[in-house]
């Protein structure tokens, strides 16, 4: 813990990582111990809060912490711990030990806009990243002294989640069976590597230099997915027609059209294991954009229709190996009947456009889809995956996309796996 405004919610963090299990070691800065009681940590970690490099009847506390460590969370980090561990100088028993250990670092940073967006915080966030440091970005809110801004601590609850993840190891590489039936994956972190290209928002198709064709979707449940595919380790090219806030570290590529969109999708493909086709692409767009604004006194214009390009079908015929392709089906499934509609829309759809996974939802029902905060999706794969989720917040729909894509890929590396000896006949 850093000395910042936000030190108290790192008792919510302490409490929760022991809740899951962890053995909690508590480092405090001197900073720290003006804002919160060092009594506070000890009794929730049944461990003593240690602060100095100095007094301890240990000798060498700082290597003792870090090597034995199996994960560092820094909560809040404050600009100047960020900025001592970017430039590798060990001033206290918190920064002695970051330098000491070789098991990841979780920052959490928390601080007034103003700093969090100082040049040198910037530049120390982006070094501290390259080398590998996890963190969970501030979100945007009330900050002390009642100003309002980005800096403010992430909730408690996703830090020790990020916290869970980090610590989780891929069943497969701990040798642990996958489970035989559906079930959630939940392995979060297990995406660490992996870079997953997001598709986000409606295109707008133009008819002249000032009105388009376009569509209802907000690009919620696109960044949703964007978010938690970060939040579990992947790398994000996000590709948009709307501006929603995301995290840093996500590169977000802005298009308007289905052309414009079809030219950014195809040009980084390539790079990607996971692509996730959430956009409300066009169907049709204008033939013909009038290159001035269609006068009112000439009459209603007569706009001819042509079909837009099919992204997701181009990608799954020209798909590189192993790469999890993931549509959406927005429908308008109605009456008795509406669940069966949704199910054999999505397994067309499956089948049309090559994809692993198609994710439906009927948007014509209360709370579904475009623009709500809240979504309910059936989720198909091609493998006979299925999981239907009833009306939930976008969040708790990316989770299950995600976990979805998971298994997926996690099937499929198995399956590519040599067999060994005691697997052969
Ligand atoms: C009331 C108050 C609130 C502060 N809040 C923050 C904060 O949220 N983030 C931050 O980086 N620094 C904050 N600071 C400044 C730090 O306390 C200061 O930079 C200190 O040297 C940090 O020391 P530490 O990183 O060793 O704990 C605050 C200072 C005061 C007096």
């Amino acid at each position: 813990m850093c000395g910042g405004i936000a030190a108290y919610k790192a008792v919510e963090v302490c409490r929760g990582l022991v809740d899951a299990g962890a053995f909690v070691s508590p480092v405090m800065t001197r900073g720290a111990t003006r804002f919160v009681g060092t009594v506070t940590f000890s009794a929730l970690a049944s461990e003593p809060v240690r602060i100095t490099l100095w007094d301890e009847p240990e000798p060498i506390p700082h290597t003792r912490l870090g090597q034995s460590a199996d994960l560092i969370v820094v909560v809040p980090a404050t600009a100047r711990l960020i900025g001592s561990y970017a430039a590798g100088i060990s001033s206290d028993l918190l920064t002695a030990t970051l330098l000491a250990t070789r098991a990841p670092v979780l920052l959490c940073p928390a601080m007034h806009t103003e700093m969090w967006e100082h040049p040198a915080v910037v530049d120390n966030m982006a070094r501290l990243r390259q080398r590998g440091v996890h963190v969970v970005e501030p979100v945007a809110g009330r900050l002390a002294g009642g100003d309002v801004g980005s800096g403010r601590l992430a909730d408690p609850a996703d830090i020790v989640a990020a916290a869970v993840a980090i610590l989780s190891v891929p069943a497969d590489l701990a040798g642990i069976e996958a489970p035989a039936t559906p079930g959630p994956v939940a392995v979060p972190g297990d995406l660490a590597g992996v870079t997953a290209l997001v598709t986000a928002g409606g295109t707008r198709e133009p008819i002249d230099p000032v009105r388009y064709v376009g569509n209802r979707s907000s690009g919620k449940q696109g960044y949703a997915i964007a978010a938690e595919l970060a939040a579990r380790g992947a790398r994000i090219i996000l590709i948009s027609t709307v501006e929603l806030a995301v995290s840093r570290g996500i590169e977000i590529v802005r298009v308007e059209t289905a052309a414009e969109m079809e030219a950014a999708v195809l040009a980084r493909a390539g790079q990607a294991e996971v692509i996730v086709m959430a956009a409300a692409v066009a169907d049709f767009r204008p033939k013909e954009i009038a290159p001035h604004k269609l006068k009112k006194g000439a009459g209603p214009p007569e706009v001819v229709l042509e079909p837009t390009p099919d992204i997701l079908a181009g990608l799954g015929a020209r798909r590189r190996p192993g790469q999890v392709l993931v549509g959406f089906a927005a429908e308008t499934a109605s009456g008795e009947s509406a669940e069966g509609d949704l199910r054999s829309y999505a397994h067309q759809k499956l089948k049309t456009k090559g994809a692993d996974l198609i994710v439906a939802n009927d948007v014509a029902a209360p709370g579904v889809g475009f623009a709500h905060d809240t979504n309910a999706v059936l989720i198909v794969g091609a493998d006979g995956y299925e999981a239907e989720i009833p009306l939930a917040s976008k969040a708790e729909i990316a989770t299950a996309v995600v976990d979805a894509i998971a298994r997926t890929r996690h099937d499929r590396t198995r399956d590519m796996r040599p067999a060994t000896n005691e697997e052969q006949p």
